[in-house]
């Protein structure tokens, strides 16, 4: 799909394009996109107007460019993403209920937890974590749940990378971790307590369907709670979720 003469493709051009669009950075002009996608302005001019054409981008009155509703529709349009969230929510307000803290659902992407939701208590302490933002497998409960349960050779790369501390208790040796997550395989629970901030303390548990695992349900707590509740509301919530994955859509 090669069209322009450097060897990247157009949709490599668009994707590059999209990813320039973060949590923190939601609106941009067409040419800061540009030189964040590492294109010629004139081409990013081009696939900016395009894509909003589409609908994948909006414009404002100002001209500054945002992602569009219409990328969101069709991302969440009979996703497994939106199956799992679909299923998993009634159970969250339980466990939020009952925790009063955060609780979150997340899923195994690219080598990284990727968040499908969060829910929160007004008065819950410190959490990292956003709704389509990532963290570390190494470092997040969650995402020690994902890699105690990913495919060998997934985890095999992740430990074979440099593993970067996220705060001082976070887990970068490869030996510690493996220990680690052989330890979340046979207790069926990961307890991050610092790993990702050292006031807090990360629960994890997993989610199966038709016996695999496709996703980690979490509450962050503060570092000192206890642990108990957190584990059984959580194994609670994965009974409830994993029977509605099991019935008839
Ligand atoms: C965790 O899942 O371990 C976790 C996530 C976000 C935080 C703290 C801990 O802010």
């Amino acid at each position: 799909m090669a069209n322009s003469p450097s060897s990247d493709s157009m949709i490599d051009r668009i994707v590059r394009v999209l990813e320039t669009f973060t949590a923190d950075r939601s609106v941009q002009s067409a040419s800061q996109i540009g030189r964040r996608a590492a294109l010629p302005s004139s081409t990013a001019h081009r696939i900016v107007d395009e894509l909003v054409d589409a609908g994948l981008l909006g414009r404002d009155e100002d001209r500054r460019v945002h992602l569009g509703m219409r990328l969101w529709e069709l991302a969440l349009r009979g996703s497994t993403a939106l199956r799992l969230r679909q299923a998993a929510l009634p159970y969250m307000e339980r466990v939020q209920t009952h925790i009063r803290q955060h609780t979150q659902l997340a899923v195994l992407e690219q080598d990284e937890a990727l968040f499908l939701e969060r829910l929160s208590h007004p008065d819950a302490g410190a959490n990292i974590t956003r709704i389509a933002g990532r963290l570390p497998l190494h470092a997040s409960s969650s995402g020690l749940v994902l890699l105690a349960h990913a495919p060998a050779d997934l985890r095999e790369r992740v430990l074979a990378q440099p593993l970067r501390a996220l705060a001082p208790e976070t887990v970068t040796d490869p030996g510690r971790l493996r220990r680690l997550l052989a330890g979340v395989r046979r207790d069926g629970v990961a307890i991050a307590q610092g790993s990702i901030e050292s006031v807090s303390t990360g629960v994890a548990v997993p989610i199966r369907d038709a016996g695999e695992v496709v996703a980690a349900l979490s509450v962050v707590l503060p570092r000192q709670a206890p642990h108990t509740a957190a584990i059984i509301a959580l194994r609670e919530a994965v009974t409830g979720i994993e029977a509605t994955l099991r019935s008839p859509r």
